[in-house]
């Protein structure tokens, strides 16, 4: 699956660093540097900025990278219902804009570089407002020129507290990412090749947890923790499998599902998903347990170690309900529905043409939505959605890639996979779709406004898999 190959630090050089680092939420905006004006709403600052980060061990250089002052960003989180009020600086050489990925939000808010706002100039600041409807996992990041200035370091988790707090000991929020780095541990800047952006993605060669090589996550005996894990990776999906550990997911993509633990343990991410995991201290003190990640059988490696400390915190974990409250998303009614078909085709080794597919890669372009290869934000409508109607996609992957699709403005559920009902109709913004596979989601479009809906790799959606769907 993987076919790039890159210099990188020796997997010596980088095992070396590992175990150093323990793994903690990253630093929170709320704390830093947030404030509530005088009717409540919830004041932020970022500042996007080339930077330096200490990805790897010491013992190597920082990183140039570019960033909202940390990788991850400060962390954005406020109590459902809130209002953010969100003063974003553009320190960088060239325009940017922020995407709320995950947050049902006015169009205006959300951060797609012409098409609902002007592009924030170097220099220039743009404030973002919008009331934060929905509790959950969410994350932040460019919408312009995102598979570099994402695959820099420009993004953030923005975690929505529920109205009441659910009963765990302890939150812990984890961002995912990979890089592709020099031996001088600085990032190849080969963003955007067509090799990239025809096949697989950006995948990296060193992955990080909250900017960090992974090390170690604390946890005790008896302790009843919540993972919150986000995949900002431009390319890479995860899948963690923790031994001697049966995770509880409780939420997808920042939303509630039915608590359950998936058959085959594997937890998986897709760029740009997130889950919420109950992981429960079930082990003596002192003890260790690997993390794997298995999404790819070549790149098969420790993610990080889960700790337990000395000190347990109670005899046995607490019996309780998991199941988080329920986000107020309008219920699709299915059988007033309208349906759309999209079919996702192009790409190295697919079912295109190879004289189209050249002709399309001379302009940087290879996969299309619907037979047509997008380029920019500002598109003819691939389907104008009736607003307040329950609408229908009915998705073909006619590729032999993996792609995480992403529709903005809205969440839907997953109804079917190939023609079978999901066990839990799960809420999602972004949907993994494997090669070949058919994929029904349902949503009420009960937001106006020209909204992308496009894949989450980041280099195919710059490689024309992207649309516009109008709700109006
Ligand atoms: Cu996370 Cu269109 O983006
Ligand atoms: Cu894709």
């Amino acid at each position: 699956m993987i076919s790039r190959s890159c210099p990188a630090l020796s997997r010596r050089q980088v095992l070396a660093g590992l175990g150093a680092t323990l793994l903690s939420t990253p630093p929170s905006a709320s704390f830093a540097n947030a404030q509530t004006d005088k009717n409540g709403n919830r004041e932020f600052r970022l500042v996007a900025r080339a930077g330096t980060e200490q990805i790897v061990p010491a013992n190597h250089p920082p990183t140039p990278v570019w960033h909202f002052g940390s990788v991850p960003g400060p962390e954005i989180r406020l109590r459902q219902g809130e209002t953010a009020r969100i003063s974003v600086t553009n320190n960088l050489e060239e325009e940017t804009t922020v995407h709320w990925h995950g947050l049902r939000l006015p169009n205006g808010m959300d951060g797609v570089p012409h098409l609902t706002q002007r592009p924030i100039g170097a220099g220039e600041t743009f404030i973002y407002e919008f009331v934060a409807q929905d509790a959950g996992t969410f994350w932040y990041h460019p919408h312009q020129r995102s598979f570099e200035q994402v695959g820099r370091g420009l993004y953030g988790a923005f975690i929505v507290d529920e109205k009441e707090a659910p009963a765990f000991d302890r939150e812990v929020t984890l961002v995912l990412d990979d890089w592709r780095l020099m031996p001088d541990a600085s990032i190849a800047d080969d963003f955007g090749n067509i090799h990239d952006k025809s096949h697989a993605g950006r995948i990296g060669n060193t992955v990080t947890v909250n900017g960090r090589l992974p090390g170690r996550l604390a946890l005790r005996s008896g302790e009843r923790l919540r993972l919150r894990l986000i995949n900002a990776a431009n390319a890479r999906i995860f899948a963690l499998e923790f031994s001697e550990h049966r995770p509880v997911i409780i939420a997808i993509d920042g939303h509630p599902v039915a608590p359950h633990t998936p058959d085959d343990g594997r937890i998986v991410l897709a760029p740009a998903m997130r889950i919420d995991l109950v992981l429960d201290g079930l082990h003596r003190p002192g003890s260790r347990f690997a993390v794997h990640d298995t999404a790819y059988p070549s790149l098969e490696s420790q993610l990080f170690e889960i700790a337990y400390d000395a000190q347990a915190l109670r005899p046995s974990v607490p019996e309780h309900d998991v199941a988080l409250p329920d986000n107020p998303l309008p219920e699709p009614n299915i059988d007033d529905a309208v349906r759309h078909d999209v079919v996702f085709s192009g790409g190295m080794m697919g079912r295109v043409e190879m004289t189209e597919m050249r002709k399309m890669i001379r302009r940087g372009l290879a996969w299309m939505v619907n037979g047509v290869a997008a380029e920019g934000h500002v598109l003819e409508p691939m389907a104008t959605l009736d607003v307040n109607r329950t609408h229908v996609l009915a998705m073909h992957n006619q590729t032999g890639w993996h792609h995480p699709i992403h529709l903005h403005g809205h969440t839907f559920r997953v109804l079917r996979r190939n023609g079978k009902e999901t066990r839990y109709r799960e809420w999602q913004d972004t949907v993994l779709m494997a090669p070949d596979e058919r994929v029904d989601i349902a949503f009420v479009a009960d937001n106006p406004g020209d909204w992308m809906f496009h894949c989450h790799v980041l280099e195919h959606q710059a490689a024309g898999m992207a649309g516009v769907i109008r709700v109006a």
